[in-house]
């Protein structure tokens, strides 16, 4: 847990610490309160801790509440018109020709580059210190470069967006302090001219694989996989297919939401199963369903997975615990009464997987991991009103099943061969892009 400032802190404080992370910002009431109304000088926002609200907010009635005008200025930079930005007809149209390369059977068919991504993962890993990190940062790009593009990221192109990213990442390093920061609407946001640049390097990057790929579809001889996908298919209501600028939004926004939050939760995973030595052996000894197509150097099918359960509750566990997308920021689009409050139009409402998955009022033992609590029949209800790293309702994240898959493939992958350790400082939970450590997360690898 990262540390709590006292329950009542000076404007000034606040937005000093506000700058530094939005996690060690918030009072450890929140844990347990309902809702929470922060009233500053030009913004009010509404953190909904209530099942109840968090369901009419995300389920019942998305429409009233779309993403934050806010939060989407931050990011626009890089992500253009992504589905992860848009409203309305715009947003709906974008889904419906994304969603069918994430479907189930579809998903199945990106399991031999998981399975390569996953193995080359392992061949990269030597006894010795490691930084948990940077390594699963660089294992969740290579996953993505080879599910869409089919490139591994040693391919010259994919290496320049993974090294631009990190350059973008450090130049505008705070994800939601627009959304967040009480700025009056007026005032133009600033991007460092750095980010700009990386930026617009990243995009012209992502512009190049997509119209070499336009071509190659053109000409039939385009890889299937999630890119051919996704640009050969057609709007059923408009029968239109993305065009080449529209597509360059959305590969930006799959690089972006499907590495950074798989990075940031499998390096949180590794460092449980590293301080939780009794999970980590339970799971390397699960893991050794993967040995006879380690053995023969095949790729299983899919189904593979179906053996590897305890992995997949670490995994949860971890989701729980670092939900690497901390908050979700929506706006009211008009007057609503939360609790007896009145919200006005405008406001900011924000839902906080962090929050809920630590909820006090949920959870049992709320701190604590422990995977063995996803066989609990109890873990279901706690479940649906407390768990939410993939969001929910209809803007539910489009990558949930995906990110799944990839992560228990690759703890299992890289735990049948290496035992972990903690190493270093400890670990402090920081809301950057996602939910990172201060102070990284130093791992000791030794062979099994
Ligand atoms: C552990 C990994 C992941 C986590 C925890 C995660 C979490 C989330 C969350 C919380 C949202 C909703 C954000 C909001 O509404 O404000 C979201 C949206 C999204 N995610 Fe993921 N994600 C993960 C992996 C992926 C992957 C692998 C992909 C694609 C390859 C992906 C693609 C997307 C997209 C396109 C959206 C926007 C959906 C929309 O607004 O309609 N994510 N994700």
């Amino acid at each position: 847990m990262p540390d709590h400032r006292p329950d009542r802190v000076p404007l000034w404080r606040h937005l000093a610490m506000f700058r530094r992370d939005i996690l060690s910002t918030q009072p450890a009431k929140l844990y347990r309160a309902r809702m929470a109304e922060f009233r500053l000088p030009f913004l009010r926002s509404f953190m909904v801790n209530e099942p109840d609200l968090v369901r009419l907010v995300l389920q019942e009635r998305p429409q009233d509440f779309p993403k934050s005008s806010r939060v989407a200025e931050g990011l626009r930079l890089l992500l253009g018109n992504s589905v992860f930005l848009t409203n309305g007809a715009t947003w709906a149209r974008q889904r419906r020709m994304i969603d069918p390369a994430f479907e189930g059977g579809r998903l199945s068919e990106t399991f031999p580059a998981m399975w390569a991504a996953a193995q080359a993962t392992a061949a990269r890993l030597a006894p010795g210190p490691l930084d948990a990190e940077a390594a699963m940062s660089h294992a969740a790009a290579d996953v993505i470069f080879r599910t869409l593009f089919s490139v591994p990221i040693e391919d010259a192109t994919a290496a320049a967006v993974y090294r631009e990213f990190r350059a973008h990442q450090a130049a505008q390093p705070l994800m939601n302090l627009g959304a967040l920061l009480p700025l009056p609407r007026w005032m133009p946001r600033l991007h460092s001219r750095r980010a700009r640049t990386t930026a617009r390097r990243i995009r012209a990057l992502i512009t190049q694989m997509t119209v070499a790929r336009a071509q190659a579809i053109a000409e039939g001889t385009a890889p299937d996989d999630l890119a051919t996908k996704i640009m050969t298919t057609t709007d059923p209501e408009t029968g239109a297919r993305f065009d080449t600028a529209e597509m360059v939004d959305q590969v930006a926004i799959f690089f972006l939401a499907g590495h950074e939050t798989s990075a940031s939760a499998l390096a949180w995973a590794l460092y449980l199963l590293a301080t939780h030595a009794d999970v980590q052996d339970a799971l390397a000894a699960e893991a050794a369903a993967l040995d006879p197509w380690l053995e023969r150097g095949d790729v299983p099918d899919f189904g593979v997975l179906s053996k590897l359960p305890r992995t997949r509750d670490a995994f949860r566990e971890t989701l729980r615990l670092y939900p690497p997308v901390p908050m979700l920021v929506r706006e009211a689009a008009r007057a609503e009464r939360f609790r007896d409050r009145a919200v006005p139009p405008g406001a900011q409402v924000i839902v906080s997987p962090w929050h809920m998955g630590r909820n006090e009022r949920i959870w049992p033992d709320p701190h604590d991991f422990r995977p063995a609590r996803w066989q609990e029949s109890e873990t279901r209800a706690h479940a649906r009103d407390g768990y939410l790293p993939f969001s929910a309702g209809p803007r539910v994240c489009t990558g949930a099943g995906f990110a799944m898959a990839e992560a228990v493939l690759i703890l299992a992958t890289l735990l049948r061969r290496f035992r972990f350790t903690p190493d270093g400082q400890k670990p402090v939970p920081v809301a950057h892009l996602t939910v990172r450590s201060g102070t990284g997360i130093h791992l000791r690898v030794a062979p099994r």
